[in-house]
């Protein structure tokens, strides 16, 4: 069973992703700490994400980057939204993703394209979406608990920013695939949209 997880930065798509392969025992893949290793490693070569041969030079980053805690900050996410609007960065990584996904044990994969780019053929596709306040709210809250400042409303400026970014890009918009179900979590605790995740998943296989 492949299980493809989309939807906007904080939606929840990777809380709920990563709890969907622990209760059906898949492996899973956080794709977006991919693009971001890939924005990571051009910062770190010097270059301009949005330079086409510079971010695709970056996307040769070692493996051991995929660990470096820097990936989860909020500037990389930035980053990482500049470099993966190349059409070669996309599929530089393309190959890696797919492979993850056809393995034979099965896998949840979270990201942008999955249901519709990486593993269109996946038996449930989730697309997790939540307002902008109560994603700016949780990602408030996360940098509070990792000692790091910043404001409510930069917070917000920042995700619609990405938001507006990862949908108009001509190179795999953020978009739901047709037999997507969405799920809404502005309104749900952790636990409730895990739960709900799960009934989902089990109504669909
Ligand atoms: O999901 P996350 O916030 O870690 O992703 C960082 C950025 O990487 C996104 O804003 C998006 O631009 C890009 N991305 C993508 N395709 C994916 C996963 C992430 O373009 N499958």
């Amino acid at each position: 069973m492949i299980i493809a997880v989309d939807g906007p930065t904080a939606s929840g798509k990777g809380t709920i992703a990563k709890a969907l392969a622990a209760h059906f025992g898949l492996p899973h893949l956080d794709t977006g700490l991919l693009y971001r290793a890939v924005g990571r490693q051009c910062f770190i070569d010097g270059g301009d994400p949005d330079d086409i041969a510079d971010a695709l030079a970056a996307c040769a980053f070692p493996d051991s980057l995929l660990g470096d805690p820097e990936l989860r900050s909020e500037a990389t996410g930035g980053l990482a939204s500049r470099v993966s609007v190349h059409p070669a960065v996309r599929q530089a990584l393309y190959k890696r993703q797919r492979s993850f996904a056809t393995q034979p044990s099965g896998a949840v994969l979270d990201g942008r394209d999955i249901g519709t780019v990486i593993a269109p053929e996946a038996e449930v596709k989730l697309f997790v979406i939540a307002s902008v306040p109560a994603r700016a709210e949780r990602r408030f809250r996360e940098m509070e608990q990792a000692g790091r400042e910043a404001s409510l409303e930069s917070i917000a400026a920042d995700l619609e920013e990405r938001d507006r970014r990862d949908a108009t890009r001509a190179a795999a918009p953020l978009l739901a695939a047709e037999d997507a179900v969405v799920l809404d979590t502005s309104l749900l605790s952790r636990d409730e949209a895990i739960a709900r995740a799960i009934a989902l998943v089990d109504l669909i296989r």
